[in-house]
């Protein structure tokens, strides 16, 4: 159950399972956050003697960094943990590693993952809050909220009925899932472009529209979501495997300014990061008035100071 001044849940292990007002909490109180970012003195109490164990068994630049400033920004204590140069090496099980973490009396645990499922399966084994910061290519929950958050502010606060087109790799993204969820929990319609060897083919069922014109979405969307083509998932980083070259795809998706033009609305685009400049997205549109991409990037602070606020008021 949940109230207007508390989550649905008490661990986030995905978007789906949140409720609208999840949504809207979460927004409301990292607008309250973004404000504190904004003052000279940049830190609340809020987190005081409070300690969350940061464990990213895969990389991560931009939110393994957001999380950890989050944490400080509310005052917590915070513990760093990289598979690579641990004993996860040597064998130990997830459940031990977290289990060793947690009896150094650590509070909440974030996690990235390359496994779909360990945040659940993980939430059923331990009893601190887990926070999920990409689980393989199944949900990365945190991007969706701040990607929303952003949209809201670029858009407007109402959602309902926008339309905004998610486009590249959609069967390896996580991105694409959690804003799929999310852009529909916040009534906005949502269209996913790309090559049909790109996007799966079940995801017509969650309610979105599937295109494979890019030409056609630019006219169709109030906003584009440019995803990564992600080569280290789709089992060859030296060769592509699902279109016939990096140039072909960049021609018949890459974001250009002369392709823009096409629309007659003011376009938001966005994008999660890592960016590949010149193959998704030109750099004339990745550093256009058009982008948000580093506004996401600002936001996502105050997004992860209100859920970890959120979630250890649960916890009382
Ligand atoms: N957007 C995102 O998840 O980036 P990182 O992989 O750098 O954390």
């Amino acid at each position: 159950m949940s109230d207007s001044s508390s989550l649905s849940q008490r661990s986030l292990l995905g978007i789906r399972g949140l409720t609208c007002a999840d949504l809207d909490l979460i927004h409301s109180t990292a607008r309250e956050f973004k404000d504190v970012l904004n003052r000279p003195i940049k830190k609340v109490p809020s987190l005081r003697d409070f300690t969350v164990a940061n464990l990213f068994f895969e990389n991560s630049t931009r939110t393994r960094l957001s999380f950890e400033l989050a944490e400080k920004r509310l005052s917590a204590d915070v513990v760093n943990f990289s598979a690579a140069g641990s004993s996860v090496k040597k064998g130990e099980t997830l459940v031990d590693t977290v289990n060793n973490i947690l009896a150094m009396k650590v509070d909440m645990v974030v996690m990235r993952h390359p496994h779909p499922g360990a945040h659940h399966f993980l939430a059923s084994k331990v009893d601190v809050p887990i926070v999920n910061a990409g689980d393989g290519t199944h949900e990365h929950p945190t991007q969706a909220l701040l990607d929303t958050f952003s949209l809201r502010q670029s858009l407007g606060e109402d959602l309902t009925g926008r339309n905004i087109a998610i486009v590249g790799d959609i069967q390896h993204s996580r991105v694409a899932l959690s804003n799929i969820w999310a852009l529909k929990l916040l009534g906005a319609n949502v269209r996913v472009c790309g090559p049909h060897t790109l996007i799966p083919k079940h995801l017509s069922k969650l309610g979105v529209e599937v295109s494979h014109d890019l030409d056609d979405t630019i006219r169709w969307a109030d906003a584009l979501n440019m995803l990564r083509i992600q080569l280290e998932r789709q089992g060859s980083e030296e060769s592509v495997r699902f279109f016939p070259t990096i140039r072909e795809y960049t021609m018949r998706y890459g974001l250009t300014l002369e392709r823009l033009g096409q629309s007659s609305k003011s376009l938001t685009i966005m994008h999660p990061g890592p960016i590949n400049r010149g193959v998704e997205i030109s750099s004339e549109v990745a550093d256009s008035e058009h982008s948000i991409i580093l506004e996401q990037v600002e936001n996502g602070v105050a997004v992860r100071m209100a859920v970890l606020y959120l979630l250890a008021q649960k916890r009382g």
